[in-house]
Parts: structure tokens; C-alpha cells; sequence
């Protein structure tokens, strides 16, 4: 089945080679994205398998529904739009069971990079929004950069971002918009730009763009919660992947992962991306694969 989105799904061979979905059983996306892995589930889960796909923000949503409209994968394919931080009341209210593997890709999409209009993307103008869904009620990242205490800035550059040079950015922030506001992306990529030197070839403004993300969305706190709650819903000999992106989201899977009584670790290292794959995406070059069974 062809991609519906820009989106080029991760590790999909590997994913779907652990999930190992098989004719009629159950699983659940929590990060549908462009429905990559979730359409490869799909063709191997034929003919009365189900998903159950999750994701917070709409665009991708959209295309997947008017993909699927009128065709048999509308029966197979549940779309819900909501934070999977949710994901026991979200089975619940869908009344979905017999969940035989449950997928996290997590962080942005390229459709979410490329065309949101959020200002996921320092190469963009856009307004510092960054929410994955923006009907929720919690501050954008313009509210954050212009809202909290030099401090607070530099220690969500500094945790979230493994950023070195927090501080000083944190003081170019405050020193900006005690003069004015700062609400485009443009802006704040300014600001970096002054405050750091561009020392390699890494745009100085990766690492705070990813920590405000990261802050905006709660990103470390849901993922520690949906895990757990992912463990709780899967069958017995059930599968749980998580694709993550950075060091922050592998270490709390890891964490997650490692001495628990009724899990099986499958794979001991996590599984990253062949060069190959690498060389045709490059948004996989830093991702790991980590799959538990359930006993
Ligand atoms: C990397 S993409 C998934 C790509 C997908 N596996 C594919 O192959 O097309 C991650 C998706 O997860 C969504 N997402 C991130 N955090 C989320 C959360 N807490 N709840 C629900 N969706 C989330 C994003 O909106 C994005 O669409």
C-alpha cells in the first residue's frame, strides 16, 4: 500500500517484523502520523483485524479518514484524535479489546514539520505555537517564551534540550522582550543566532526548538504515563514498540522496559536503522527501536 502523507515511516520493516502482526488481531497506533506502520499492520492483520489509531493533532487525520472513506479499511481502521496520555479511556470509550501490540513513534511528523503552520520548524517563519493539538488548553511556546522567569528558560533549554549554552540563551530571550514580544519562530531563531556563534554545521536553534517541544507538549511526562497504561491494556504474548528520537524518550522506555516481572525484553539492544535507510531519511538517523512482550 502506497503512503498516503510525506511522511516516510521509521524502521517500518523492523517494527513490523517484531510486532509480528498477525490475521485478525487487534492493535493500537498511538502515533498514527501518516498511517505508515499502521497500513502495513493493516495489510498483515486482513481480513477482520482492527487498529485502533491515535493522534493529537489533525492534519494527518484528516488525509487518513478521507483515505480510507468508502472503502474497507474504514471498518478496520478507528480514528481518534486525542493525547495518548489518554490511552485507557480512550480504549475504553471505543471499547476496544483483545489488543494484540501497541506502537509509539514518537515526536513530529513531517507533515507536522512541513505544513502545520506551528513553528515545529526553525527553517520556517510561523507563530511559536508547537502544540501537537491546538485545541488544547495549555500554553504555546510563544506563552512560554515570553512568560516565564530567565531561569525557568534556561533549565528547559538545559534538560530538555541538552543545551550547554542555556543560560546565555535564556538571558538574549529576556533581554528581547523586555523591549518587545517575540512570537514568530523567525524571531526567536534571531535571538539564538545573536546570542550563539554558529560553531558546526548544527543551526544553534535545533536544541532549543526541540526542548521547547519537548515542554510545550509535556512530551517526557505522557510518554512515562502511556507506557505503563500500554502494558496494563495489552493481551498476554502481546507486543509493545516504542521508536524513539532522543536520548530523553529512550532512556524512560529503557527505564521502563528494564525490571519488570511480566515483561520479556525481545530485543536487548535497541534496534536502530541500516545506513540504507538513513541515506533515503534522514529524520531516522537517530532513531532506536525497543520491543517488550508481555508474559
Ligand atoms: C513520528 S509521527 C508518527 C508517524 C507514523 N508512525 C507513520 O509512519 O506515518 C508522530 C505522530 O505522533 C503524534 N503525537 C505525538 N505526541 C502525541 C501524543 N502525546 N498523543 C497523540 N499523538 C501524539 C504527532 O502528532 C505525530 O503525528
Amino acid at each position: 500500500m502506497n503512503n498516503i502523507s510525506f511522511h516516510t515511516p521509521v524502521l517500518l520493516k523492523e517494527t513490523i517484523e517484531f510486532l509480528n502482526p498477525q490475521p485478525n488481531k487487534n492493535f493500537i497506533d498511538c502515533t498514527l502520523g501518516g498511517a505508515g506502520h499502521t497500513l502495513s499492520i493493516l495489510e498483515k492483520t486482513a481480513p477482520f483485524g482492527k487498529v485502533l489509531g491515535i493522534d493529537a493533532s489533525d492534519e494527518s487525520l484528516k488525509i487518513i479518514s478521507s483515505h480510507i472513506k468508502g472503502r474497507d479499511l474504514e471498518k478496520r481502521l478507528i480514528l481518534v484524535r486525542d493525547n495518548f496520555v489518554n490511552l485507557k479511556r480512550i480504549v475504553e470509550d471505543n471499547n476496544f479489546h483483545e489488543v494484540g501490540g501497541i506502537l509509539f513513534d514518537l515526536g513530529l511528523s513531517s507533515d507536522l514539520l512541513e505544513s502545520s503552520g506551528r513553528g515545529f520548524s526553525f527553517l520556517r517563519n510561523e507563530k511559536l505555537d508547537m502544540r501537537f493539538d491546538d485545541r488544547a488548553d495549555i500554553p504555546t511556546a510563544a506563552d512560554l517564551i515570553n512568560g516565564l522567569k530567565q531561569e525557568q528558560l534556561a533549565d528547559i533549554f538545559y534538560r530538555y534540550g541538552e543545551e550547554r549554552r542555556s543560560r546565555r540563551i535564556a538571558r538574549a530571550i529576556v533581554s528581547t522582550r523586555q523591549k518587545q514580544k517575540i512570537f514568530t519562530t523567525g524571531e526567536l531563531v534571531e535571538i539564538i543566532k545573536k546570542a550563539l556563534p554558529i560553531r558546526n554545521k548544527i543551526n544553534p536553534a535545533t536544541k532549543v526548538f526541540q526542548a521547547l517541544r519537548i515542554a510545550v507538549n509535556h512530551e517526557l511526562d505522557n510518554l512515562f504515563s502511556a507506557i505503563d497504561q500500554a502494558i496494563d491494556i495489552l493481551n498476554k504474548n502481546g507486543r509493545l514498540a516504542v521508536i524513539s528520537y532522543h536520548s530523553l524518550e529512550d532512556r524512560i522506555v529503557k527505564n521502563k522496559f528494564k525490571n519488570n516481572e511480566s515483561l520479556k525484553i525481545i530485543n536487548k539492544k535497541p534496534i536502530i536503522p541500516s545506513r540504507e535507510e538513513i541515506v533515503i531519511n534522514r529524520r531516522a538517523r537517530s532513531a532506536k527501536l525497543r520491543i517488550i512482550e508481555k508474559i
